[in-house]
């Protein structure tokens, strides 16, 4: 167990810290509304994505579902869509799932307490505590990878395994309860969270400019486990366009509902490496998921080959180029299209420098 530091210890770290977020807090939209629903998205895309990128993505997401009654309606494929490129869509799913729990048993009310909102799918400790500190000023401490860090700096705790790694664990969820402001809970989680994100940071930690500089006593020296290294891995996929009547069409195949991976999403056909000639690709784009590094290998091919060679025929479906933006793509899907110059680029699909081939070429 922790020792637990001393009530005029507490009181100094309290003040020194919300004296310092008082002045060094961000701008972010999300600290401009105590709508617990808004907090709540915030919250799950900050689990996964970059600040820079969810300022972008949650407003779009508000803007089309600006309550949990309008998410608690929607298709599951429109809100897929909706959060496509962010990733771990499972959580999107769960946002979801929890919003219709809410709609139907909780008279569209989300509940406040973070025991209660601890019921809901999806809402794990960390969010529970965010929600309920942020939105109702209770006084619950949250502890996310950030807070883990700051604190056991502070304390010199070090894990080397597992069991280490729990111990640890424990001690910081006993210390970050002593510590939360019960006056101001919310922007207590939220100062910390901000100190381990731009002050104590994983690598070169800004100890000079730390409000607690003088609590800590690591001071830069807190071996902070390495992450696991990224591996590396080659994919090939067909790009294959054709042109109706109508307008240009894609080729995408929808993945099975029974994946455990991206249930129901869509994606380009994959190809075998082997069937195809290297000489016809058309682009290579990299794509991280998880600890891996995908070199993607993107063909280009005439609608009469892929029978043969791409995908899953059942699972397959011509789309009008202009609905597949609206659909629920994989990251990869998104980034090929665009990149390809079949989607328009918007917030979230960034093309990188590649001059699209004209549609022609690609059918
Ligand atoms: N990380 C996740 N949520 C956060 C918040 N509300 N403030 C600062 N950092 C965060």
């Amino acid at each position: 167990m922790a020792r637990l530091p001393i009530p005029e210890i507490v009181a100094r770290m309290r003040h020194e810290l919300l004296d310092w977020y008082e002045s060094n807090k961000r701008d972010l939209p999300w600290r401009h509304t105590n709508d617990p629903y808004a907090i709540w998205v915030s919250e799950i895309m900050l689990q996964q994505t970059r600040v820079a990128v969810v300022i972008e993505r949650w407003k779009g997401f508000l803007e089309r579902f600006p309550t949990v009654q309008a998410l608690a309606k929607a298709d599951e494929q429109d809100v897929l869509a909706l959060w496509s490129g962010l990733g771990y869509y499972r959580r999107a799913r769960m946002l979801h799932k929890a919003a219709q729990t809410i709609n139907a048993g909780h008279a569209g009310k989300m509940p406040s307490a973070a025991t209660e909102l601890r019921k809901l799918p999806g809402i794990g400790l960390y969010t529970a505590a965010a929600i309920a500190s942020i939105a109702h000023g209770e006084s619950v401490a949250v502890v996310d990878g950030n807070v883990e860090r700051v604190l056991s700096r502070i304390r010199g705790w070090e894990s080397h395994d597992a069991v280490g790694e729990a111990a640890v664990r424990r001690k910081v969820e006993e210390f970050s309860t002593a510590l939360v402001d019960p006056r101001r809970p919310g922007d207590f989680n939220q100062a910390i969270m901000e100190l381990g994100a731009t002050v104590c940071t994983p690598r070169n930690p800004q100890c000079l400019v730390c409000p607690w500089r003088t609590e800590c006593r690591t001071l830069g020296e807190h071996k902070t486990p390495k992450r696991a290294p990224m591996t590396r891995s080659e994919i090939a996929c067909a790009l294959v366009v054709w042109e109706s009547d109508a307008g240009a069409e894609v080729l995408l195949e929808q993945r099975a509902a029974t994946n455990t991976v991206m249930p129901g999403m869509w994606e380009l056909p994959s190809l075998p490496e082997g069937d195809v000639v290297a000489s016809e690709v058309r682009f290579t784009v990299r794509h991280a998921i998880m600890q891996v590094n995908y070199t993607v290998r993107v063909y280009a091919l005439p609608p009469h080959e892929v029978s043969a060679t791409a995908g899953n025929a059942a699972d397959q479906r011509w789309v009008p180029v202009a609905e597949a933006s609206a659909m629920a793509l994989t990251g990869l899907a998104r980034k090929v299209l665009t990149r390809a110059g079949l989607l328009q680029t918007s917030a979230h699909s960034k093309s990188a420098g590649f001059a699209p081939p004209a549609i022609r070429e690609l059918v």
